[in-house]
């Protein structure tokens, strides 16, 4: 990895920023547990929020917590060059997956002030709330918000797994406020992450310039069977919820064996009455299948429930599928890719073009803005895990990465 002489980040004090914030929700193993709409989460935010005042930022946060600080442009266009990520983090998360995105836009902001570079366009960055979709389903919640494509009435009365709602959540914790994010003033996002693979690892490339997401859906799956007697029940009158699920768990690992591409996960699965001698009478599981494809997505969904109703009718199980989120794979625009790769080049940071494997902001951004995204190397290929690490070197050569390729978006006027 090469260092250029050009306007450079403060590698770290943006390490510095990543460790405080990893403090809020610290987990004793370590990695961190910032549930979406959780205290935890919101004494994220409200430190994201001061973070953003301390930098000067105009702050303004939406009815669902979406938090954005912006550095005003020279104009005469002074349309918003945007980035972010997001804060909150699945149960046994790390300090990484989503709070370097937030935390190196707000290093970015912060060295256009200490190098008193003017730009033409405003430039910008988000902290989304609930991007992980664990606690609350859909996930990249925000950006659905944002974009709109899902509305504060469809929002608030969403039950999350603890049976709470998200009105009864933005209650609470005083999460809400009330300027939404000026939508037509949007000019481009870019989102800065960590692979959260092993892609760039085994290549030994500092930087992916991503180019792509798959698609992303999620469905539950509620089984209803029968409780018996597990040593008296004869094995051809059971009506064995937990058999079912897991043949059809079974089946998803399969599937992923016959369609090419396609990665499939079973990553909730709890049985009633769940006791040792007791046939289950009931199975709530989750699926997760993404593709970089929507038909082989498609492909993949309808085998399943082939498989589901054909396993269910053979044990005399009653099914019902509900469906969770539905992301469609997406292309990143030319333009912002390019923006990253010419600044990964002049920073002579070895890097490749990618495909995401995970699901992000971007993709749902992408819908409506030109919108790429740059990954850095996670240490082991490890993510959504309290061991997921990245090195300083890297997490600096992205926010580098990032710097320039807003750069380039939003157009210096001085330096
Ligand atoms: C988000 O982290 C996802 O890809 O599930
Ligand atoms: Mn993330
Ligand atoms: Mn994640």
């Amino acid at each position: 990895m090469t260092r250029s002489t050009t306007v450079q980040i403060n590698g770290e004090r943006l390490w510095s920023e990543l460790e405080s914030l990893a403090k809020i929700g610290a987990l004793p193993g370590g990695g961190v547990c910032r549930l979406a709409f959780s205290k935890e989460d919101k004494q994220g935010r409200d430190y994201v929020e001061q973070r953003m005042r301390d930098a000067g930022l105009e702050v303004r946060i939406d009815p669902i917590g979406n938090i954005l600080g912006v550095r005003d442009g020279t104009g005469p266009d002074r349309r918003l060059v945007l980035t972010g990520s997001h804060i909150d983090t699945v149960g046994t998360g790390g300090k990484y997956d989503g709070s370097l995105g937030v935390l190196a836009g707000l290093e970015v902001l912060q060295t256009l002030n200490e190098h008193q570079v003017q730009t033409h366009h405003a430039v910008g960055v988000v902290a989304f709330v609930n991007e992980e979709g664990v606690r609350f389903m859909p996930d990249m919640m925000g950006s659905l918000y944002v974009s709109g494509q899902l509305g504060l009435d469809e929002i608030e009365p969403i039950e999350g797994i603890d049976g709470k709602t998200i009105k009864e959540c933005l209650d609470e914790v005083a999460f809400s406020g009330e300027d939404d994010i000026p939508v037509d003033f949007i000019k481009s996002f870019i989102e800065l992450h960590i692979e959260q693979g092993p892609v760039l690892l085994d290549k030994e490339l500092d930087i992916g310039i991503v180019d792509r997401v798959q698609g992303i859906l999620w469905e539950e799956v509620v089984l209803e069977g029968e409780s018996n007697h597990a040593g008296v029940t004869p094995m051809h009158r059971r009506r064995d919820a937990g058999y079912v699920a897991s043949s059809i768990a079974a089946y998803v690992r399969t599937l992923t064996e016959e369609i090419e591409g396609l990665r499939g996960t079973v990553g909730a699965l709890s049985l009633f009455p769940n006791l040792i001698n007791v046939i289950a009478k009931e199975a709530t599981m989750t699926i997760d299948l993404r593709h970089a494809e929507k038909d082989r997505l498609i492909q993949a969904r309808d085998l399943l429930h082939q498989k589901i109703n054909a396993l269910c009718e053979k044990e005399k199980v009653r099914p019902s599928i509900k469906p969770l989120a539905d992301v469609d794979p997406v292309i990143f625009d030319a333009q912002c890719v390019e923006s990253v790769e010419k600044a990964a080049e002049a920073l002579h940071y070895s890097s490749m073009r990618m495909i995401s494997g995970a699901g992000h902001d971007a993709q749902i951004m992408a819908s409506k803005w030109p919108a790429s995204m740059i990954f850095i190397p996670s240490q082991d290929g490890i993510s959504h895990n309290i061991n997921e690490y990245s090195t300083p070197e890297h997490v600096e050569a992205g926010a580098n990465v990032l710097l320039h390729a807003i750069l380039d978006k939003a157009g210096m006027s001085t330096l």
